[in-house]
């Protein structure tokens, strides 16, 4: 293979992997906008339809084997974990995608869905093998890699056959997943939706130990504010009136559409009069578990004691959670305890 193709394969992957780490962390946060997901997903087929190319130059590099050279060692070992962590990815990737296996995977006692084994090894294992590798490995690609008409010829035709293969593994889904189950643009189930409390739960490990006591519970409004606030639950039961309607999106791949009845945030900030300095705030819940909005950003929080009809369930953070419409659900904090409003000179404490 020549030095032009070699660097033209090798600074395509690497582009295409940081991409497909761009667009998939974005996701973890913001539940939208779709086309990314999509980008996220012909970026992978791209990925896909290279690895034959990617095999040849690997093998070959193999092939030279091991020498007195550790640096040269050590990359042979990054780079085969790489590349198995890769194929790891997509697997469960288009495991999940296909509606393919059981709900949850467990691998060495942990048990996840395969999305979130997809993203967990992207992000904590492939992505500093990967940035090792690019580091060690770095592909010099020249201008002329990508300006002669084969090359461009090439980049089309890749492009047009990820946006082929893209189609018809969007198809093979569509048969392939459940008909009474709808998927989100995000790649999540739909799950209880308008059910109430009857919708899943996603906790950390610590998460959910602590059950608050409504009689000694309240929540407390701090920091750069004229009036801290301190409401008791019956107060804050007093304040629920406002209703929001708003899909709570969990990165472990289910998604459920309620009715949130709450307080909605700006109220609360209202009345505590916040400081003109004040820059955003910091939710906090039980086992310091905490999320952090600009003032803009807090405009759409509801501070949640209803789902539906029904009063919130300890499961999901009674008795009072964050509902944020445009994050993923790990930002809708549960078990709220405080809520800092914060200067640029307080946050960095
Ligand atoms: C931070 C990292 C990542 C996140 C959060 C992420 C997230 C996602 C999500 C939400 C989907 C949609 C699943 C569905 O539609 O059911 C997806 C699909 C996929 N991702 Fe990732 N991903 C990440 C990194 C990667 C990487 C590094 C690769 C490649 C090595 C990759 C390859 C794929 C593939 C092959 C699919 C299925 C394509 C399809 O839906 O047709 N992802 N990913």
């Amino acid at each position: 293979m020549s030095g032009t193709n070699l660097r033209f394969i090798n600074t395509l992957i690497l582009s295409l992997l940081l991409v497909l780490t761009l667009t998939g962390v974005y996701g973890l946060f913001f539940p939208f906008p779709s086309f990314l997901f999509e980008i996220h997903r012909i970026a992978a087929w791209a990925l896909i339809l290279l690895i034959p190319w990617k095999a040849i130059i690997s093998l070959r590099s193999l092939g030279r084997g091991v020498d007195r050279r550790l640096d040269r060692n050590v990359m042979i070992v990054v780079s085969v974990a790489a590349s198995i962590a890769t194929i790891i990815i997509i697997i469960f990737g288009l495991l999940w995608k296909w509606n393919l296996g059981e709900y949850y995977l467990w691998i060495a006692g942990y048990g996840y869905t395969a999305i979130g084994w997809h993203w967990g090894i992207a992000l904590y294992l492939l992505l500093p093998l990967f940035a090792l590798h690019a580091w060690r490995r770095w592909p010099h690609p020249k201008k002329t890699d990508f300006s002669g008409r084969r090359q461009v010829l090439k980049l089309i035709g890749l492009g047009v056959a990820s946006v082929a293969t893209w189609g018809i593994s969007e198809v093979l889904a569509r048969n392939l997943q459940d008909k009474d189950v709808p998927r989100r643009f995000t790649g999540s189930r739909e799950e209880g939706s308008f059910a109430g409390n009857d919708h899943p739960v996603t906790s950390g490990p610590n998460q959910g130990k602590i059950k608050l006591d409504p009689s000694t519970w309240n929540l407390r409004l701090t920091g750069a504010v004229k009036t801290p606030l301190t409401l008791s639950y019956a107060d804050v039961l007093a304040l629920s009136i406002s209703e929001v309607t708003a899909i709570l999106d969990c990165t472990g791949g289910w998604y459920t559409t309620q009715i949130w009845r709450g307080i909605p945030l700006t109220d609360l900030l209202a009345r505590a009069e916040i400081h003109d300095e004040a820059i955003g705030i910091v939710l906090k819940g039980v086992s310091e578990y905490t999320a952090s909005f600009t003032l803009i950003q807090a405009e759409e929080i509801l501070l949640a004691t209803y789902v539906g009809e029904e009063v919130l369930e300890h499961k999901h953070g009674y008795p009072l959670r964050a509902v944020v419409p445009s994050r993923r659900g790990w930002h809708w904090v549960k078990w709220l305890t405080e809520i800092e409003v914060i200067t640029i000179s307080t946050q960095s404490v």
